[in-house]
């Protein structure tokens, strides 16, 4: 593995991918960076966009994704998993990884602002509607209510198990601080 490269509109996927990489030592740059690595290894992370994981598209003609992790607003689970699968399309044997990010609208610019701001409060309306929220909706109608992140260290561990596999060698869950 040579890189961890990424797209982030309002700083959640940046945050995760920083941490990926100061837990492995890859070197880390976004998607537009001259500097990356081209034709090199790489494990993608993109925000999620109406489904999809902004910016694999590109990264796949550029680099050679070894695994793919969007990060999105959505709590975690198959839907998401299958909504990537859907627009996306990626390879059948693309490591695929979800990470729950954030949403916080001062964070975003122009038509992402736009969109989002109206986007947020469709979600807001529609977990109040549900009578016995779980957890974790109950946490989205706080995130599209008021802005909140959801971007833990732990959340990570997965990646790090992935990348020791394919001898990568982390700092571990027990020693990443
Ligand atoms: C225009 C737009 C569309 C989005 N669509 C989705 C979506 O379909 N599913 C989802 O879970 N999150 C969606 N989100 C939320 C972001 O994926 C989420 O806030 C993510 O953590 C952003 O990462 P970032 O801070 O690195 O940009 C959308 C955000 C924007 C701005």
């Amino acid at each position: 593995m040579d890189a961890i490269i990424y797209t982030s509109a309002g700083g959640h996927t940046r945050n995760y991918a920083h941490m990926i990489s100061l837990a492995s030592g890859l070197p880390v740059y976004s998607l537009g960076d001259s500097e990356a690595p081209e034709g090199g290894d790489i494990l993608f992370l993109g925000w999620i966009f109406a489904g999809g994981v902004k910016g694999y598209k590109k990264a796949s003609k550029k680099f050679r994704v070894r695994g793919l992790c969007g990060v999105g607003m959505s709590p975690p689970g198959e839907k998401v998993m299958e909504d990537i699968r859907k627009k996306d399309r990626p390879p059948a044997d693309l490591p695929l990884f979800y990470l729950w990010g954030g949403f916080e609208l001062d964070k975003l610019k122009g038509i992402n602002r736009l969109i989002m701001f109206l986007k947020a409060k469709q979600i807001a309306a529609a977990m109040k509607k549900i009578e016995q929220p779980t957890q974790e909706q109950r946490q989205l109608l706080i995130m599209a209510t008021t802005g909140a992140s959801q971007v833990k260290k732990e959340s990570i561990t997965p990646i790090l198990k992935w990348l020791e596999q394919q001898g990568v060698a982390t700092l571990g869950k027990e020693r990443h601080v």
